[in-house]
């Protein structure tokens, strides 16, 4: 690559000089205003030319298919998918990529508004928004909000559910108001932008796929193209001879300790499969080399016998049907149950007044982050590091250090910017492969796994079988509730336990039941790709299962379904399910008095629609959720630090992996309203186990409420720390100045001067620590005890639009109202709950997972930006005292009542109840049919 000052390119026909050796050609075209020469195959994408060749990895890769939009650049100011342009086509021509936006004012409006408007979540779809959205303001100064609908519709978003993105671009052209900042102490409920926002925006972030080594091999997995089977692997020095860039295969023997899994007592994933293996896309052999090589490489050039044998599915398993099981030590194919059970379940559905029954089918969801998982391994003297995207930096640590069978010392995990997560990113993914070759090699070793082996290889949403009732009194009130759920787990445990163990304590939704509960669960092992994390835990599925019994028994007691819910809510002093009475911060009943108002409305205004006749009908659904904040009946400490530098900064070691939830900002917000410091003055370093404190995964909504907790101890410790030094009283308000802090109260001011003072091997003079683990207890064999410290609460109404002669469902708009305890920022918090009820809506009308059928972003289908409705918040602040400034949280809780809120009003407006999801057009016609509404 050359590069020189701006001229006016020539004319394609002038720009493009062949090479018949090796295929390569000079392609000469105008870059972010400059004018470059790329010596390269004119057929190479032009996101492999800008990443590899030119180092703007600004523009970034999501499924190199055209599916995602994340590459999205302007070509002679058009928008276009670098990936499915060829290097050739862009000759003599303009391309502009996300680097090259802030040359202009216009351009640089757009950035300062996605900033503003929190439309950066992960940030790996904001390049491609942004490009997306210059192409439309520089044709259409004033867009309405459908022309930014449309322009943005091929580029994908997983985090935020699109409306932040879109006011972002209506707003870009109207006037700026000032950005907000803080005082000392006040930070803690304000609309802050990122403190970690603008890489972003400027593609400047480095996810995993961003940086390696410039040495580093590649490294591609060979999968299994069958559900199960057996296999053999012949000569492979065979293979290197045939293939000199190959450098290394590396299989099962290569790897000391062959095992992983999430679970301390269930390791039963093998890194490389040995001999056998249990799902499509199971990996059985690592090719390190160089990139062509290992990318061209066909796997029919490999000697490996398969022998295929008939795979275990869920149906035959969970009947007890399949022969064979999947592993030999669990012949019941039941990996783990749950239970939670009190009461008299048969003397109390006999003597209740109004019994409702239901049975719900789920399937897999793909988590479809928009970053694949990517990153790099490299030996460091007897230390190897790994810098991936994750979301457990820790708990990679230990399996790494347990495969290399390494001291955990020696391992040191680095976290990349994560391009989304929602539990997918907890599994070890390519780790052991990268590790283990960089090890051995002694050279780096980088990894990225393409769209289709993502999907086909890592962790989905459990699909369930779930069997339901609950019964009622003659006021209303809920009596018993019994619920029988097998969840498909797949080939291996991953977090099939914690899914079991969860949901049988949400199993009856956040109602009071007075006298009876049954909850039963089986995490069921198959041939399926292994079911794990994925927002919820199994609780939205058991949720579509406890609101369509709420709706049918309010029906059978002709009382209104929100105000059935509203009596039943659980309050402060009634105990759960399991015993458990919670003392205060459970605001469902706040959450539906709120929602009050817009459901009268909208339900009069569906019933008003309704009245005239045709396929189209207006329905309006509520649902409501509970859930239980941090790890089911077990230890989830975090460890905080912050430090203050000799120059007068701090900086806060957070361990705590933002994954685009905005955690970054959240615990810089905490910490600074602890210490009394400006959130300006605060530095960040996120993640990397040599210098952050285990904090613990990124997962069951946990950061804001434990790992805020464990901050803002630090932060009260730093500022203990700094007012002893000073002498000052605990009211003392701290000013921070260049190397000095000074304390004022009433005695006056005084001075501390940072230069001189001993530092730590940190470099900070002074430090505070921070470390909490909320209080729960162990349940008994009948499900009974304290499993979490606290619980989110939700309501959230859906409106829909329902086809009954083509079984089409449209979402026109959603109301949520959630208890957070503390909104410690509004807008992060608003955008977890637009996020969540995107991914809501995919998994009620559109994303099913079927292994080798949908393994790509094109068969496999999430909400687009016209998928997602109008959104309000209704944000409740029912403080929870263990909570940070009384903050729970809401990753989770965004997107629990979202389904059934929609499988409600479907049933509102067509009189049919489906209950098999997704509600694809042929399963509410099916349904319909079944259920008399259609012929
Ligand atoms: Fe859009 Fe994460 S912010 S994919």
């Amino acid at each position: 690559m050359t590069d020189s000052a701006p001229t006016a390119p020539a004319g394609p026909a002038d720009q493009t000089h062949g090479d018949q050796t090796h295929g390569d050609q000079t392609v000469v075209f105008q870059l972010n205003g400059r004018v470059v020469e790329v010596r390269a195959p004119a057929i190479r994408r032009l996101s492999d030319v800008l990443r590899l060749e030119l180092g703007l990895t600004g523009t970034k890769v999501g499924c190199n298919a055209g599916d995602c939009g994340a590459c999205t650049v302007r070509l002679d100011g058009r928008q276009v998918c670098a990936c499915l342009t060829p290097l050739g086509r862009v000759a003599g021509r303009r391309v502009e990529t996300v680097e090259g936006l802030s040359r202009d004012e216009a351009t640089r409006r757009l950035q300062r508004a996605f900033h503003r408007f929190g439309a950066a979540q992960c940030g790996v779809c904001t390049p491609g928004m942004l490009m997306a959205a210059a192409d439309l303001l520089a044709r259409v100064p004033a867009p309405d909000r459908r022309q930014v609908e449309d322009a943005l519709g091929g580029v994908l978003c997983r985090c935020t559910g699109y409306r932040a993105i879109v006011d972002a671009v209506l707003h870009a052209a109207r006037p700026e108001p000032a950005f907000l900042v803080t005082e000392g102490g006040r930070a803690v409920g304000m609309r802050l932008p990122k403190v970690d926002g603008l890489p972003k925006l400027t593609g400047a972030e480095r996810y995993g796929a961003d940086a390696a080594p410039a040495d580093a091999l590649w490294l591609r997995a060979v999968r299994s193209p069958h559900a199960r089977a057996r296999f053999t692997v012949g000569d492979l020095a065979a293979v290197r001879r045939r293939w000199p860039g190959l450098v290394a295969v590396l299989s099962a023997a290569d790897i000391p300790f062959n095992r992983f899994g999430v679970m301390p007592h269930l390791k039963d994933q093998p890194a490389l499969a040995e001999g056998q293996v249990r799902f499509r896309g199971e990996a059985v052999l690592a090719l390190v080399g160089d990139r062509d090589t290992i990318e061209t490489l066909p796997d029919e050039d490999l000697p490996i016998v398969w022998e295929p044998r008939e795979p275990v599915e869920f149906e035959a398993a969970r009947a007890g049907g399949a022969a064979d099981p999947v592993h030999a030590e669990r012949p019941d194919h039941v990996l783990v149950g749950g239970r939670v059970v009190r009461g008299d379940l048969d003397a109390t559905f006999a003597a209740a007044a109004v019994h409702a029954d239901v049975a719900v089918r789920t399937s897999f969801v793909e988590h479809a982050y928009i970053e694949p998982e990517a990153g790099y391994a490299r030996r460091v003297g007897d230390r190897i590091e790994v810098v991936a995207c994750t979301q457990s930096p820790y708990m990679d640590l230990e399996d790494i250090a347990a495969i290399l069978k390494l001291p955990r010392e020696a391992v040191r995990v680095v976290p990349t910017a994560v391009g989304g997560g929602f539990g997918g990113k907890l599994d070890l993914s390519l780790q052991p492969l990268i590790a283990v070759a960089a090890w051995r090699l002694g050279r780096p070793v980088r990894c990225v796994y393409t769209r289709p082996e993502s999907m086909a290889s890592t962790t989905k949403r459990h699909p369930a079988a779930i069997t339901a009732r609950a019964c009622a009194d003659t006021d209303g009130r809920l009596l018993g509730y019994e619920m029988t759920g097998d969840f498909n787990t797949g080939a291996y445990a991953s977090w099939g336990p914690t899914v079991a163990n969860r949901v049988p304590v949400h199993a009856t939704g956040p109602y009071h039941v007075a006298s009876a509960v049954r909850a039963l669960s089986r995490a069921i092992l198959t041939n399926d790709p292994p079911a794990g994390a994925f927002r919820g835990f199994g609780v939205p599925q058991a949720a579509i299962a406890h609101e369509a019994l709420m709706d049918t028994l309010a029906a059978k007691l002709g009382m209104d379904a929100l105000e059935f819910r509203l009596r039943n809510a659980l309050r402060p002093g009634q105990p759960t399910a399991t015993g458990q009475v919670l003392e205060a911060s459970a605001g469902l009943a706040a959450c539906l008095e709120a929602l009050r108002p817009h459901w009268r409305q909208a339900r009069a205004a569906a019933d008003a629609a309704n009245a005239t006749p045709g396929p189209m009908r207006r329905g309006v659904g509520v649902a409501c959720m509970w859930y239980g904040i941090g790890n089911t009946s077990l230890s989830n400490p975090s460890s905080m630090r912050v430090g203050l530098k000799p120059d007068g900064r701090l900086t806060l070691y957070n361990g705590a992996v933002d994954i685009g939830q905005g955690s970054n900002t959240v615990m810089v917000q905490i910490c600074a309203d602890a210490v009394g410091a400006p959130v300006d003055r605060f530095d960040l370093v996120m993640g990397d186990t040599d210098r952050t404190a285990d904090a613990g995964k990124t997962s069951a909504s946990r950061q804001t409420f434990v790992s805020g907790k464990a901050v803002e101890l630090a932060g009260l410790d730093l500022r203990g720390a700094i007012l002893r030094r000073l002498n000052a009283g605990g009211d003392a308000r701290l000013e921070f100045g260049e190397g000095i802090v000074r304390a004022v109260d009433a005695a006056g001011a005084r001075t501390l001067i940072l230069a001189g003072l001993p530092r730590d091997a940190a470099g900070d003079v002074l430090s505070g620590t921070g470390r909490f683990d909320p209080p729960t207890t162990a349940l008994d064999a009948d499900g009974q005890g304290i499993p979490y410290a606290t619980y989110g609460f939700a309501a959230q109404i859906a409106e829909v639009a329902v086809d009954v002669e083509l079984g089409t469902v449209s979402v026109l708009r959603m109301v949520a109202a959630h208890d957070v305890g503390k909104a410690v920022n509004p807008q992060q918090v608003e955008g977890q709950i637009h996020g969540g009820i995107a991914q809501g809506i995919g998994l009620a009308l559109m994303e099913e997972y079927v292994p080798g059928r949908t393994e790509n972003l094109h068969d496999y289908l999430i909400p687009t930006c016209g998928d997602v409705p109008d959104i309000e918040c209704i944000l409740i602040e029912d403080a929870e005292p263990l909570g940070p400034y009384g903050a729970k949280g809401v990753g989770e809780p965004a997107l629990v009542p979202t389904p059934a809120a929609i499988l409600n009003a479907i049933h509102h407006a067509t009189g049919a109840r489906v209950t098999h999801v997704p509600a694809t057009p042929e399963r509410v016609r099916a349904a319909l049919k079944a259920q008399g509404v259609i012929q």
